[in-house]
C-alpha cells in the first residue's frame, strides 16, 4: 500500500499560522459596515439593502470592481471609520490563521474626496496596536499609488506620508492596471526605497509579462503582487524562481475578477512547481468571497493540496513578510509545530 500524503481539513487550514501579504484595508469593508457607517455619517450609498449592494459584486474584470470599490469607500470619513474597519478585519483574519498582515491603503483615494492622510492612518494605527497587544498580530502598513492618477501626485502623498507615519513599511503600486505600466512610477518607487522603504507592486494581474519585468527592473520591487501572467513567459519564471522573488497570489480574486476562468485554471500550482515562491493572500475579501484561510480551501478544493504544500505556502508568505527576524523566527517555530 502507498501512502497518499495528507490533505489538509478546513479547521488545519484556518489554524495554519500564515501572514496575509496583499490585502488591501478598503477591500475588508463588508456591506453591513458600510452601511452602518453611511447612517453614522449622513451619507446615502446608492443602494437600498445590504443585498441590493451585496447583487453589485458579480465582475466582468478589475476596472468593474474598482468602480464600486471607489463608491463605496466613501462612506469611510473619520479615524473611528477606519479603526471600526481595521479592527473587523483582523478579528476575522486572526480567527483564520493570521499572525502578521501587511496591508495596503490607498492614500489618494482618501485624499482626493477630502479625507486626510492622517485621519485614515490613525485609525488604522490604533486598530493595528489593539490587534498586537490583544490578538498577537503584527503588521506593517503598506502605501500604495494608485497607478491611474498622475504621477506627480503619486510623488505629493510620498511627501506627505514620509513626514506622517513609522508604521509605513513599504510602497506599492495599484489601481487599473493595463496602459499605467511601472516605468512611469520609476522615480517616486526610487524616492521610496532611498527613504528606508520597502518596495512591492502590483503586476501582471491584467496586464502582460513585461510589467512584470518592469517592476523588478526599474522600481526594484521584493515582491510582486498577483503576477499570475508571468506563467505565460517561461524565461520570466526561470528567473523568479531563480531570484526567490515572491509572488502575492490571491485566488478568489483572479476567479472574481476573470484573470482566470476557473480556478482549476489557476496557475498557482504550476508556478509553485516551477520553484517560483508562491504565497496565498486575500486581496479585497470583502468583495471576493473569502478571506485568508478561505482562500487556502479554495485552492485545495480547486486544484489539490497538500499538508507539505500548505506548509510550504504560509513558510513562504512568513519568509516574504517584512517582519523583523526574531518574528519571522518565532512565526516559522509556530509553523513546524502546525498539523494537517
Ligand atoms: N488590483 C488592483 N488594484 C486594486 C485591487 C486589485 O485587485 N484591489 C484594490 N485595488
Ligand atoms: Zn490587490
Amino acid at each position: 500500500m502507498t501512502d497518499t500524503p495528507a490533505t489538509p481539513s478546513d479547521a488545519a487550514l484556518y489554524a495554519l499560522p500564515k501572514a496575509e501579504l496583499h490585502l488591501h484595508i478598503e477591500g475588508t469593508l463588508e456591506p453591513d459596515l458600510a452601511f452602518e457607517l453611511a447612517a453614522r455619517n449622513g451619507i446615502r450609498l446608492p443602494y437600498d439593502t445590504v443585498d441590493d449592494l451585496r447583487r453589485q459584486y458579480d465582475f466582468s474584470d478589475l476596472q468593474s470592481f474598482l468602480d464600486l470599490y471607489y463608491e463605496t469607500l466613501d462612506v469611510l470619513r473619520t479615524e473611528a471609520d477606519f479603526a471600526e474597519l481595521t479592527r473587523r478585519y483582523v478579528a476575522t483574519a486572526a480567527a483564520q490563521g493570521v499572525r502578521h498582515v501587511e496591508p495596503f491603503f490607498d492614500p489618494q483615494a482618501h485624499t482626493s474626496r477630502g479625507v486626510a492622510l492622517e485621519t485614515v492612518l490613525g485609525g488604522m494605527t490604533a486598530a493595528l496596536d489593539e490587534a498586537e497587544r490583544d490578538l498577537g498580530v503584527t503588521s506593517g502598513i503598506i502605501l500604495s499609488f494608485l497607478r491611474d492618477r498622475p504621477v506627480e501626485e503619486a510623488e505629493a502623498t510620498l511627501t506627505a506620508a514620509l513626514q506622517r507615519s513609522d508604521r509605513i513599511i513599504a510602497v506599492g503600486l495599484d489601481s487599473a492596471e493595463v496602459g499605467y505600466p511601472p516605468a512611469l512610477f520609476e522615480k517616486v518607487f526610487a524616492r521610496a526605497r532611498d527613504a528606508g522603504l520597502h518596495a512591492v507592486a502590483h503586476a501582471g494581474e491584467e496586464g502582460p509579462p513585461e510589467y512584470v519585468l518592469e517592476a523588478l527592473d526599474l522600481l526594484e520591487v521584493e515582491r510582486i503582487d498577483h503576477g499570475i501572467r508571468s506563467a505565460e513567459s517561461p524565461g520570466l519564471v526561470d528567473r523568479l524562481a531563480r531570484d526567490r522573488i515572491p509572488l502575492t497570489i490571491c485566488p478568489l480574486s483572479n476567479v472574481r475578477l476573470r484573470t482566470v476562468p476557473e480556478l482549476a485554471a489557476h496557475p498557482l500550482r504550476r508556478l509553485d512547481a516551477a520553484g517560483v515562491r508562491v504565497t496565498i493572500n486575500s486581496d479585497d475579501p470583502a468583495y471576493f468571497g473569502g478571506y485568508l484561510g478561505d482562500n487556502f480551501i479554495a485552492v485545495r478544493d480547486a486544484l489539490g493540496m497538500t499538508e507539505a504544500e500548505a506548509r510550504r505556502y504560509a513558510r513562504n508568505s512568513l519568509t516574504a513578510s517584512f517582519a523583523p527576524e526574531e518574528r519571522v523566527a518565532e512565526l516559522l517555530a509556530e509553523l513546524d509545530a502546525w498539523r494537517a
